[in-house]
């Protein structure tokens, strides 16, 4: 039933708007029953809905299990995202659900977040673009979309008081744009606030990130909830911006609030701003105009095949996939058998059903099938025998290795890359067979691979597949599927050569993000170190080649129209249909700030038939060219030379063209600390302060000189006895030209 919120919120006593603030249990806002204000219903569901049937964590209703973000961030897809997001919003009208608590975006800043497998990629426009089109396809069936965790929340130990310690231009360039992309372009009814302390403040009452950034800058309308069992203190909370406490047991801090009122302590004004905005929120899920009639389970199942076909990056192949149509095929490891398609965790789904490769390869190949390891990890000799005995015996291997479950789950970071000692003692007695073998990995974030890469003929990273992953994982062996995912997150050579390596994750009680906005690939290039697998990076059973650049500059950085158009052409050059992703970086060298050499500015994903040639077009606008300047407090295009780079990834951009732009200087104020040189560069102001040194002098200096004195702040310069100036002399110069 619809309501009108002023009329609520005038009707409403005091009380029944301080509980509307707080949720009611677990998973419902309060309502106002009297009023006819219903409560709205919430549930997990990133990549599967997860609607608790008891105990919180426990068992849940049957639900599609499509990829957990990692997989479905290596599609590089929107329109695939747009699809899940459809499928998701079907089920959860279905179930009777109104907002589900999704999707994650933060930055994957170290491989070892526990998280990671939730989360979409170490780079911002990524995370941002496929977040948003999963919002907007679960929007688009009528049920909100709650991104989370906003922010900051980058790893698992000691989640809920770790004080992270950033940057506002690393937050700004990296840790916020996939939140602002999705607020901005995607509108989700609500956003979650995450657990952890930023530059000393709890996120769920920092006025700065949920009101000024969130509201001032982001223009956002929605209701933003705390994470469960985010808030300190509900009151602080409230005035920060945190409409929405969950989860909640009345009688705690809707009591606390009311009384904040009653005692003054708090307006009645503030309490209604909250209030309304779970209003708004009420309304947006009472007007929802959502499909009718029962989920097609079986064509969901199949768009969840579909996703994990998209998902798979193909890292190495010598020719052994796809497998031969005769081929008798070894299939070893557990994880054949008993699938690792999801993390742990509040995003745990109960699949309506697992597809295993022991079922769906046996229907396509001649397959022996060998378990070789323990998912304990316990080595078990007989169980590697019997796996090398099935090697002889066959014409190729397919080895299933991965992560076991327990490593990989909210609440908890890993410490290592490596694969279990058993997996690798395994592949290791596969290889002396000597029979081609094609590794297939299971894990929900990177593993080290350098190691034991010479052993893989072929090497498959398929993530996280959800329910349907085992099909689709036979689609792309034998061919019936290309593997069209590509890295969203670099495969270092190993874990120490991370840019977040030695401070990830901090000390007690804090972290300091010392890495500034030098994460993933923008560290790795800048350092210019050596990768195993570098962002972007994904084979095809096919071939491209890329043949034009073509860049077209309109507009310009001062007048606020700035717009690039970069036109690239790609041809497939193989004899079977294909998918490319097409990626364009930015590189801005030198700058006033260090900057890295590249940042990933546009992509789009193609499918081009044999010997197809296409002409794209990506726009890029002025943001593309900025950076976050800390001294001006906004974004920044300063004059210089830019590289435009495109290619078919991070560290293979065969098309390069030089841009210059030029901004005219915008006149840097001088103050008490400016510096020599920064007053010798404003020539007005030097003009006025040579006009004040006693007998028409001027004061000079040789460049031995200089070299020394430049970076000196003049006004304490000309406190030296034979500096013919005071510092009355600079204040008075200020006074005029400051
Ligand atoms: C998680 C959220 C989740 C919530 C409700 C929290 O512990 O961090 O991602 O939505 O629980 O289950």
């Amino acid at each position: 039933m619809s309501f009108d919120v002023d009329d609520i919120l005038t009707q409403a006593t005091t009380d029944e708007l301080a509980r509307l603030v707080c949720g009611d249990g677990t998973w419902h806002t309060s309502g106002i029953e009297r009023l006819g204000v219903r409560r709205v219903r919430v549930a997990d569901g990133p990549h599967g809905l997860r609607v608790e049937l008891g105990a919180s964590l426990g068992e849940s209703r049957p639900a599609t299990c499509f990829p957990p973000a990692v997989g479905l961030a290596s599609s590089w897809n929107p329109a695939l995202l747009k699809r899940v997001g459809q499928a998701l919003g079907r089920e959860a009208s279905e179930q009777g659900v109104d907002v589900v608590l999704g999707p994650g975006v933060n930055i994957k800043r170290s491989p070892l977040g526990g998280r990671n497998f939730e989360y979409f990629s170490e780079d911002p426009l990524l995370a941002g673009t496929l977040a948003s089109a999963l919002v907007y396809g679960l929007q688009a069936e009528g049920v909100g979309a709650c991104v989370k965790h906003f922010a900051a929340n980058n790893q698992e130990t000691d989640r809920m008081r770790v004080d992270v310690r950033v940057s506002e231009r690393a937050l700004r360039e990296i840790y916020l744009p996939a939140f602002e992309k999705v607020v901005l372009s995607a509108h989700p009814w609500m956003v979650m606030c995450s657990y952890n302390k930023l530059n000393g403040t709890h996120v769920s009452q920092d006025p700065w990130l949920l009101t000024d950034v969130l509201r001032g800058d982001w223009d956002y309308d929605g209701a933003v909830v705390s994470d469960w069992g985010a808030v300190l203190d509900r009151v602080e909370s409230l005035a920060a911006g945190l409409d929405l406490e969950m989860p909640h047991e009345l009688g705690n801090s809707d009591v606390e609030v009311a009384d904040a009122v009653e005692s003054g302590q708090m307006s009645r004004e503030l309490l209604e701003l909250g209030a309304a905005r779970i209003l708004a929120l009420t309304q947006r899920a009472v007007d929802a105009v959502r499909p009718a009639g029962p989920v097609d389970a079986a064509a969901h199942h199949q768009l969840a095949r579909e996703a994990a076909q998209e998902s798979m990056v193909l890292l190495a192949n010598d020719g052994v996939l796809p497998l031969a149509p005769r081929a008798k095929v070894a299939l070893v490891g557990e994880f054949a058998r008993s699938p690792r398609f999801q993390g742990g965790g509040s995003s745990k789904v109960n699949a309506t059903t697992v597809e295993r490769l022991v079922d769906t390869l046996a229907a396509r190949r001649r397959v022996t099938f060998a378990p070789g390891f323990l998912l304990s990890g316990e080595f078990d000799d007989p169980l590697v025998d019997e796996a090398v005995a099935a090697a002889e015996a066959s014409d190729v291997v397919v080895a299933c290795l991965g992560l076991p479950d327990a490593e990989e789950t909210e609440g908890q970071d890993r410490t290592h890359l490596r694969l279990p000692d058993a997996q690798l003692a395994l592949l290791g007695a596969l290889a002396e067979a000597g029979k081609p073998i094609v590794v297939v990995l299971s894990n929900g974030s990177a593993v080290e691979v350098s190691p034991w890469l010479e052993h893989a003929n072929a090497l498959i990273e398929g993530w996280l597949g959800g329910q349907a992953g085992a099909l689709a994982l036979a689609d792309v062996l034998v061919g019936d599927a290309e593997p069209s995912g590509r890295l969203a997150e670099t495969l270092a050579v190993r874990l120490g050569d991370h840019p977040s390596s030695l401070m990830f994750p901090g000390e007690t009680g804090f972290v300091d993000y010392g890495e500034g906005v030098f994460v993933g690939y923008r560290g790795f290039d800048a350092a210019d170190r050596e990768v195993a697998f570098p962002f972007g990076f994904g084979l095809g059973y096919t071939t491209f080649s890329y043949d034009r650049l073509v860049v077209k500059v309109t507009g310009t950085p001062a007048s606020r129209d700035l717009r690039v158009a970069v036109q690239v052409t790609v041809t497939n050059t193989g004899d079977r249909a294909g998918c490319e992703v097409v990626q364009v970086y930015v590189g801005n060298a030198p700058a006033s700030v260090p900057r890295p050499p590249r940042e990933l500015r546009a992509f789009t994903k193609l499918r081009l038939e044999p010997g197809e040639s296409r002409t794209v077009t990506l726009p890029l606008d002025a943001r593309a060219f900025s950076f976050w300047s800390q001294v001006h407090g906004r974004w920044v295009v300063e004059s210089g030379l830019f590289t435009i780079e495109a290619g078919p990834n991070s560290r293979d951009l065969p098309l390069v063209q030089e841009l210059r732009l030029d901004v005219p200087a915008r006149r840097a104020r001088l103050h008490a600390e400016s510096t020599i040189a920064e007053w010798m560069a404003d020539e007005e102001a030097w003009a006025a302060l040579m006009a004040r040194v006693p007998g028409g002098a001027s004061i000079e200096f040789t460049p031995g000189v200089m070299a020394v004195m430049a970076g000196q702040p003049l006004r304490r310069f000309a406190k030296y006895p034979d500096v013919p100036l005071t510092a009355a002399d600079v204040d008075a110069v200020l006074a005029s030209h400051g």
